[in-house]
């Protein structure tokens, strides 16, 4: 996985959403009181959930990045609420019927950083783990609208954006070459990271075709019941979209983001 350079910077980015990340709480039953957050990063988000509802949830941080972990953990010692794994493989001795995951803006990142058959493998580490309830929130692909034209001349971003032309897999012609480059062109600290991650994927689809599909495998007796999808929103950020106009003059509302709730079947 690419390394992060400053992790001071990328965390201080994510806090500035922890309240919209935590959308799904009021779409689950009160029973609800263990969260796996896959893609936990530096856990910062338990803390803002905890002094929101305190005492109501056990957390399970699930993370890739050993220094994430690190971090994480150093900032949870002591606290037997509180867990940490590297991969949900390793997860056991909670009760799915009262657990949510959460995947906030990391999809995006495991179809950047995972070949297909990673990707392939998550969801059957999903389909594992067997939460009762998955919630998602990243970055979505949109479906082409408008075409749009770029005047960069004297724009001191304009070097980021042709760093960005040179690596990304999108037609300059196709809207999400823009709107990628628009939300990621804030964040130079992590440039050479943030540049070649694909921001913009269908993830949504992709669930449909996977986790939202039962498995038979041998009839009956080998069945594996997949999601129901019980909530869907696009959505767009208010705060990126005055930025654009200020450091491009540029007025859209296209919702390049998205939340979806899943709700396992009952078996
Ligand atoms: C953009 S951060 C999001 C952090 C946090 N969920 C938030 O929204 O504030 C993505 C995190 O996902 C982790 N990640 C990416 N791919 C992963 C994988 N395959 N398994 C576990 N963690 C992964 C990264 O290490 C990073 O900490």
């Amino acid at each position: 996985m690419n390394s992060i350079s400053d992790y001071d910077v990328y965390t201080a980015r994510m806090q500035k959403t922890y309240y919209d990340k935590c959308w799904w709480i009021n779409h689950i039953p009160g029973k609800v009181n263990t969260i796996i957050d896959f893609g936990c990063a530096d856990a910062g988000i338990y803390n803002f959930i905890d002094n929101m509802y305190p005492g109501r949830f056990t957390y399970i941080g699930v993370d890739a990045n050993e220094e994430m972990l690190r971090i994480a953990r150093k900032e949870y010692e002591g606290n037997a609420r509180v867990s940490f794994y590297r991969s949900l493989k390793e997860l056991n001795g909670f009760s799915q019927e009262n657990t949510v995951m959460i995947l906030n803006s990391v999809m995006h990142e495991l179809f950047t950083y995972s070949n297909h058959i990673e990707v392939f493998d998550f969801i059957a580490d999903v389909r594992k783990t067997s939460p009762a309830y998955i919630a998602v929130r990243d970055m979505h692909k949109v479906s082409p609208t408008i075409k749009f034209d770029w005047n960069l001349e004297n724009n001191p971003y304009q070097e980021q954006y042709l760093s960005y032309k040179e690596v990304t897999d999108f037609d300059e012609a196709d809207i999400n070459f823009s709107l990628e480059f628009l939300l990621k062109y804030l964040y130079p600290e992590n440039w050479s990271r943030e540049v070649i991650e694909k921001y913009l994927w269908n993830w949504s689809d992709f669930f449909e075709n996977t986790l939202e599909k039962d498995i038979v495998h041998f009839g009956e007796a080998e069945k594996m019941y997949g999601y129901i999808r019980k909530y869907e929103e696009d959505f767009s950020i208010r705060f990126l979209q005055e930025k654009w106009k200020e450091d491009f003059g540029i007025e859209i509302d296209i919702p390049t983001h998205k939340k979806v709730l899943l709700i396992k079947k009952e078996d």
